[in-house]
Formats: C-alpha cells, structure tokens, sequence
C-alpha cells in the first residue's frame, strides 16, 4: 500500500465516494470518508446543503480516522461534490479547519452537469499552502468518465515518481 497518499471524500448520494473508491484502488492507498454533523437527507437537506454552500457556511465535522497524521502524507486528495457552483461545505469545512497541515493537497470533483468547475479550485485553493498540485472534474456515466479518472491516476503517480 502507498503510504504517502491519502484519499479523503464527502459523498451525500454516493458519486464522489464511487470515483474516490475506484481512485484510491488505483493508486493502492487509504481512503476515508468525512461528514458534518448535519441531517443532509431529503428534500430538506438538498436545500440546506445548497445554502450552505452559496453563503459558505461550515460545521462541525464528525470525528473521522486516518492511519497518519494529515501532516505526514506526502499528498492529500480530497474529493467533493459541487453544490451551487461551490465545493460542498463539508469539504470546505474541513479545507479550513486542516488545510495548512496538508503538504500537497490534490482534487476530485464530481458533479451532474457538463460544466468543468474550474475556478472551484482556485477556492479550494485558499485554505492550503501550495497550489494544488493534479486536479480532476468528473460526471459519473458520462463517456469520458474513466479516461479523466485514469489520467488523473497518471497525473498523480507521475508527481509522486518526481517528488520522490
Ligand atoms: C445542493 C446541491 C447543489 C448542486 N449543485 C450542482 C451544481 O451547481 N452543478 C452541478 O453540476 N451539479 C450540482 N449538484 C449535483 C451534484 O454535484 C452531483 O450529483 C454530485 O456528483 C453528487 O455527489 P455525491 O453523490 O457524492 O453527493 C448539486 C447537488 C446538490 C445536492
């Protein structure tokens, strides 16, 4: 197992965990799931995350393990849903409660339109050190699905084969 890399997700309805998975099991690391402390189920919760995310707003985070300190991994990947435009809370959440122990940070997106989300990482960006260093936006079923995923796989092997 590559010990270097963590993968680390919120995933309300399943697609960013399904694409975390298959990333994770590519590139033979650890992956763990993070949440908030808030009900996001129903039709409810869908207006309540999309708020959240339009006045980015954050909340506590549900205890969650990883193997290493955030600190000792070489890269962290950190795969989110896009809500409104945004990262999900979630991930903003804990971006800015841990963003500056993370040495390289990497991410996934998923989303259920066509639309890229490019600035989303230049967001994202503002709760780490260093820029990130591979990013990925994905549709789950669409057909280019698996060929992002997997150059993003190489992107990656190819940062850690060069940093190394
Ligand atoms: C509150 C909310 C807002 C969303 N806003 C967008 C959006 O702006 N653009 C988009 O393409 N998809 C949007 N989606 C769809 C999700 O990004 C997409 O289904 C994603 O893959 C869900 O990931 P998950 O199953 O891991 O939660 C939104 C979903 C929710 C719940």
């Amino acid at each position: 197992m590559n010990k270097d890399i963590l993968c680390l997700y919120y995933s309300r309805t399943g697609n960013t965990k399904f694409a975390m998975e298959e990333i994770a099991a590519a590139l033979d690391c650890e992956c763990v799931e993070i949440k908030d402390r808030v009900n996001r189920d129903g039709a409810i919760g869908y207006l309540r995350c999309g708020l959240d995310a339009m006045r980015k707003r954050t909340r506590a985070m549900e205890p969650y393990e990883t193997s290493r300190a955030l600190q000792d991994y070489r890269l962290v990947i950190l795969g989110t849903p896009i809500w409104a435009g945004r990262c999900s809370s979630i991930a903003r959440g804990f971006l800015k409660r841990r963003g500056l122990e993370i040495q390289n940070i990497a991410y996934v997106l998923t989303h259920g339109s066509e639309e890229a989300y490019k600035d989303v990482y230049g967001q994202m960006d503002r709760y780490v050190e260093r820029p990130h260093v591979a990013e990925v936006s994905l549709r789950i079923g669409s057909t280019g699905y698996h060929f992002w995923r997997d150059e993003f796989v190489r992107n990656v092997t190819n940062y850690m084969t060069a940093e190394n």
